[in-house]
């Protein structure tokens, strides 16, 4: 019989606090453990982030934490996993079978068919672990980030947080430049009304560019940025971009970060050239439910 029992956080709040800690032991270097919740890759762990999951699996030895798991959402058809965290490595074997278990088990009744974890390049042994686990490869991706303060003074006539005049304009760019989100789905009034900013960028009186950008204080996030095919390579993404920094630089945010997959060359070569700095790597493995 297994030594472990399950438990999830929200039966058991008292434990918020040794979760944090559990998930703030694997510092940044070759443990660290990427996020599930991109827009938090990095920072420390807050109770807020346990509350935007869709739940933390816990598997509990007797009084004593073992191992925890946190499900975030993604999309309708996956969720991304934080962790699982396992401090003692002695225990890995016989934890993460019990709470790879309840994940699929919770999963497949939440009707979800796939699940991502995105592990940082250099920890090895998390992408082991994972790999045992049914997970696969499927492409790397990049965390970037840069400071905002620079950018207080600069000039951003041409770009606009986007009224709602402006929100269908910008569906339409997002969705013609990410055809695989769902974000502009139902509109963006309602991702406005999640806590969404959107920005677009006017040229020549059309709007030509058109981003996405949530969170704030320690760092925004730049969920999607996007320039309609037909008018690429025109410096317009480059203008967007600035734009949008200074943008949040006025709200105040410190910093901005934002996530790019490793084949997506002329993002990569936006954000360098805007001064964004690379922080992390990670692969991004792929499993069924
Ligand atoms: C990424 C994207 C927004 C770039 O838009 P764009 O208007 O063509 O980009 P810009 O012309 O402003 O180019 C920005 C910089 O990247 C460089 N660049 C652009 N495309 C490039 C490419 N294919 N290869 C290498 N460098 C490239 C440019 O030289 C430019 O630098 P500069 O202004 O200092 O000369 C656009 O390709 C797009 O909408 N892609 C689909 C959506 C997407 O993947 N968004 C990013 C992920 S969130």
């Amino acid at each position: 019989m297994s030594p472990y029992t399950l438990a999830d956080l929200d039966q058991r709040p008292d434990l918020v606090p040794n979760v944090l800690a559990l998930f703030a032991t694997t510092a940044q270097g070759s443990g660290h453990v990427v996020c599930g919740i991109p827009a938090r890759m990095g920072l420390e762990p807050a109770a807020a982030d346990l509350k935007g999951t869709l739940g933390v699996l816990l598997a509990m030895s007797g009084r004593r934490l073992a191992g925890a798991l946190a499900i975030c959402p993604y999309s309708e058809e996956q969720v991304t996993l934080w962790g699982p965290v396992i401090p003692d490595p002695r225990e890995q074997p016989r934890v993460m079978p019990v709470l790879m278990q309840e994940l699929r088990r919770a999963l497949r009744e939440g009707g979800f068919t796939s699940m991502r974890s995105q592990v940082d390049t250099r920890n090895r042994t998390l992408r082991a672990w994972m790999m045992a686990e049914g997970f696969g490869p499927w492409k790397d991706m990049h965390c970037y980030e840069r400071e905002l303060a620079p950018f207080r003074s600069a000039d951003i006539s041409d770009v606009q947080a986007a009224a709602r005049a402006d929100l269908d304009d910008a569906a339409r760019i997002l969705a013609e430049c990410f055809p695989d989100s769902d974000h502009h789905r139902p509109n963006l009034v309602q991702r406005e009304n999640e806590g969404y900013r959107h920005y677009v960028l006017r040229h020549e009186g059309r709007t030509v560019g058109a981003a996405a950008v949530q969170g704030g204080g320690r760092r925004s996030w730049l969920k999607l940025i996007g320039v309609p095919r037909s008018e690429r390579g025109k410096h317009l993404a480059h203008r967007l971009l600035d734009g949008v920094l200074a943008s949040e630089a006025r709200l105040a945010h410190h910093a901005m970060g934002l996530e790019v997959l490793d084949d997506n060359r002329p993002a990569i070569a936006l954000y360098e050239k805007t001064g964004f700095q690379r922080r992390w790597s990670a692969s991004l493995l792929i499993a069924p439910v």
